[in-house]
């Protein structure tokens, strides 16, 4: 079951996703929450950050884990995910404890076996927050014939590289796989929020409301979960 929640604009988005985890942490301080990367997650962690500072809500007993990571990169790239997130997110919030999978493993199985073991010690996910990919991804879960259950290693489909190639300069290489979180902890999650912003989105949502289930299109498998709420900005519902 999917909710849906279409605001007038980014910003109004941005709000509306904040005041969930402003309810979230007021219930349950500790929470475990599930990040994201990418462009549309900036607002919204800008609006956190503020919340922060002004003292509305407070992570300081929260711990995080993010979706995915790119691989192999070093955590001090400043296109790795753990630097993305220091920059945007944990620099300027105190959480109890972050965590990313780790680009630089010689060992990069037993890297998405540990993972999932962590989600389940820390009792899985009270709010994860995804986005989505113009071709239908979540986390870094590509559209496939089938899935693997746990994290996993997963080459980058064309359409991601194409879409995250604006974050890398000529003389960078670009990651073309990725340590993805796998389905399992994130159907554990509690509850889900799924966060979308801007036009590109929009031929990606109509198909996610077009009331199937599209095997090619992770995003859809999120109908068979009992509490997602989709927030996004009008540009992204298509309206
Ligand atoms: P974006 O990424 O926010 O940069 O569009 C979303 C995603 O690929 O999941």
């Amino acid at each position: 079951m999917i909710k849906k929640i279409v605001c007038d604009s980014y910003e109004d988005a941005c709000r509306y996703a904040a005041d969930i985890y402003a309810g979230q942490l007021k219930a349950k301080p500790d929470s475990v929450l599930g990040l994201a990367t990418g462009s549309t997650p900036i607002g919204l962690y800008n609006e956190l950050i503020s919340r922060s500072r002004a003292g509305l809500i407070d992570f300081s007993r929260a711990r995080t884990f993010n979706l995915d990571e790119y691989y192999p990169i070093k955590a001090t790239h400043p296109q790795s995910y753990r630097a993305f997130m220091e920059e945007h997110l944990f620099s300027k919030v105190k959480f109890a404890d972050t965590r990313i999978m780790n680009g630089e493993t010689a060992d990069p199985h037993a890297e998405c076996a540990g993972y999932d073991a962590q989600i389940e010690a820390a009792g899985g996910f009270d709010l994860l927050l995804l986005g989505i990919g113009v071709n239908g991804h979540i986390a870094f879960i590509e559209p496939a014939a089938s899935y693997p259950l746990g994290s996993y290693l997963v080459d980058l489909a064309e359409d991601t590289i194409v879409a995250n190639s604006r974050f890398f300069s000529e003389d960078e290489t670009q990651p073309v796989i990725a340590l993805s979180m796998g389905l399992s902890p994130i159907f554990m999650a509690k509850r889900i929020l799924m966060f979308v912003s801007g036009a590109n989105k929009a031929d990606i949502i109509k198909k996610l409301f077009d009331g199937y289930l599209h095997t090619d299109l992770p995003a859809s498998f999120l109908h068979l979960h009992p509490d997602v709420t989709i927030v996004l900005d009008k540009a992204a519902s298509g309206e």
